[in-house]
């Protein structure tokens, strides 16, 4: 979603406002733009439709000098894509530009009542209501800029990060965050800003995540000075970086979405690693010792999450279900915040989020905390709101993702989860040892499994050929494959833009056995698993009408073998660990239709990585 970047110093801001926009790209976006602070005091404002590299282009005969600027990626909300839309948005008197990510929900409000003042505006974005305000209060009341943010954002309902700068002040800029994200790194004598680490990392690893209602004075010559809503001055609390320059390019691999599939080894190597002893007799995971009450007298388990997350999710149900005896219900963040939900201080809610900013999640997350439920997080990205905002919780460890379709993520959720769910069942008692002693050494192993995996890729990439052009698609699983299922339908339609959909194996027949014919390929997820023969029933149902069959099976299949038109090969491992295993050729089948069709895997239309707004 919207991207902000910021940046004060000695250098020339617009190359590294540039360059910032270029790798906060994956976020999601369809207009970028520009502003900076010429030597000679002026304020350009450069805007363009479409990709960076138009604005670069746009930019090309223009005057880019100067040693301060904001810059954004606008993912639409309120109007159209267009250049007139795009952010930077100028004051009316052009003395201050704003960029903004997240939504003023009382913008209608606040703009009428800029209108009946006399104030003119040039688009129909929530966010120009902001930067009129700011410069009506500025103007009318003689005020510093900060002062102005400071009581423009009191009036304001919604979410925001937002970076202002003024012609006339050029060595500042000023920031302020609610619900939206928002780092500032420290340099010698330079000051950035971004919505997250990414366009910051390689020039300096020192940066403080704003926390909601701070607002920052970012300077090149003063310390970086926060101060909240009421003008106390809040705590400069400076972190390290754990991210590098190579993290956050291709290595090699023509897209990021390639690249994060084959990481899969080493991100699972990662993620298990100190958390699973060598022997895989003991599992340690953080914030579980410590809550363990919480864990053990939990009289429900509700797991808030969105999209890939939510199909992780669904998995750890069936893990924590199966190992714990403890009652789980997975909610879409987005309908459980507005469901009225049942909820107290004997539930515990897991709130699973790759890039620990998803709008609904957090919201979900500040619900269960006001009915007093603990609340444990989920995510990947260090230092992210959703695990500042949880009472305990852990990370995924794979690194970052930038593909838009989350692959690396996902498996690395269902490991935590499997490893979660295997340390609360120790801690209860609920599951043999021996039998998560078994599940721990086979842990150990699955990178080399995944690596196994992934040997099948020439053959997947063969088989996308023969249906690069299907219309439509169905994903059946069932039991820990379901969740699988629904997953593959997912990477498909996000990336290839093929309608495809996820199914129990079992419900086809309920209704969407109709669709089946000799035109719609079906894929099966049917590992060796307690639910094998009944899944041989559903492939037979589908080949019975003539149904196209890829079945993902387990190494020493078979029946499903000698029935199913296409076949995929994976090793065999436990039923609990077979969706770590089975998800990644379909995370292949996926990439090859969609790179068959030419589509733009890593920045598919109309999607965001990280969703920051409702
Ligand atoms: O960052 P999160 O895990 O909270 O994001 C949730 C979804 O937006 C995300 O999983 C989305 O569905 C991906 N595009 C799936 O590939």
């Amino acid at each position: 979603m919207c991207g902000i970047v910021g940046y004060v110093g000695n250098r020339n801001a617009y190359d590294i406002l540039i360059k910032g926009l270029h790798r906060l790209e994956y976020r999601g976006y369809d207009s970028a733009g520009v502003a900076l602070v010429s030597p000679s005091g002026k304020l350009n404002v450069y805007k363009s439709r479409g990709k960076v590299s138009n604005l670069e282009d746009y930019c090309k005969d223009k005057d880019t000098t100067g040693g301060t600027g904001i810059a954004h990626t606008r993912w639409a909300t309120h109007g159209e894509p267009s250049d007139r839309n795009a952010h930077p948005h100028f004051s009316e008197d052009e003395e201050i530009a704003l960029v903004h990510n997240g939504t003023i929900e009382n913008y209608k409000v606040l703009k009428d009542a800029l209108i009946q003042n006399g104030c003119k505006f040039q688009s129909e974005t929530d966010t120009e209501v902001l930067v009129q305000l700011i410069e009506y209060i500025r103007t009318h009341n003689d005020c510093s800029l900060l002062d102005a943010v400071k009581e423009a954002l009191k009036q304001v309902v919604g979410a925001y990060a937002i970076a202002v700068i003024e012609k006339n002040n050029p060595d500042t800029i000023i920031a302020a965050r609610k619900s939206s994200p928002l780092v500032i790194g420290i340099g010698e004598g330079e000051m950035f800003l971004a919505s997250d680490a990414t366009p910051i990392v390689e020039y300096t690893k020192d940066v403080v995540y704003v926390k909601d209602n701070e607002i920052a004075v970012v300077s090149k010559t003063e310390p970086l000075k926060l101060i909240n809503l009421n003008n106390e001055e809040t705590k400069v609390d400076v972190k390290t970086l754990q991210l590098s320059i190579s993290q956050l390019e291709k290595g090699g691999y023509p897209h990021f979405m390639l690249k994060e599939i084959f990481e899969q080894p080493s991100t699972l190597r990662d993620c298990i690693r100190g958390r699973v002893t060598e022997e895989g007799k003991k599992i340690i995971i953080s914030g579980v010792l410590d809550s363990k009450e919480k864990f053990l007298n939990a009289k429900r388990i509700i797991i808030v999450a969105c999209g890939t997350s939510w199909h992780a999710s669904l998995i750890g149900k069936y893990l924590i279900q199966d190992m714990c005896r403890i009652p789980v219900e997975v909610e879409y963040a987005s309908e459980f915040r507005y469901s009225n939900p049942v909820l107290d201080d004997r539930d515990v809610v897991i709130a699973v989020s790759q890039s620990g900013e998803t709008a609904d999640t957090l919201a979900a997350i500040q619900m269960a905390h006001e009915a007093g439920a603990y609340v444990y997080g989920i995510s990947n990205v260090v230092g992210s709101s959703i695990p500042r905002n949880t009472d305990s919780g852990t990370y995924i460890h794979v690194g970052p993702e930038i593909g838009v379709a989350s692959t690396k993520a996902f498996t690395g959720q269902v490991m935590v989860l499997t490893l979660l769910a295997m340390a609360i069942a120790e801690l209860k008692g609920s599951m043999p040892k021996e039998e998560l002693d078994k599940i721990g050494e086979e842990i150990l192993k699955i990178p080399e499994y995944v690596k196994q995996t992934l040997e099948l890729n020439d053959q997947i990439e063969r088989l996308s050929l023969i249906f690069t052009y299907a219309h439509n698609f169905l994903y059946l699983g069932r039991g820990y494959s379901y969740p699988v299922a629904l997953e593959g339908a997912l990477k498909l339609k996000e990336i290839s833009y093929i309608h495809a959909e996820g199914y129990p194996a079992a419900e086809m027949k309920h209704g969407p056995i109709a669709l089946i014919d000799a035109e719609m390929p079906t894929v099966i997820i049917a590992p060796n698993d307690h639910l094998y023969e009944k899944i041989v029933n559903n492939v037979q149902q589908v080949k019975a009408r003539h149904g196209s069959v890829i079945a993902i099976v387990s190494e020493g299949d078979k029946e499903i073998k000698n029935i199913a038109d296409h076949v995929i090969e994976v090793p065999d491992v436990p039923e609990c660990l077979t969706p770590i295993i089975t998800s990644v050729p379909l995370q292949l089948l996926s990439y090859y239709i969609a790179i068959n069709k030419g589509k733009d895997v890593d920045m598919p239309r109309n999607l965001a990585k990280s969703v920051t707004v409702e």
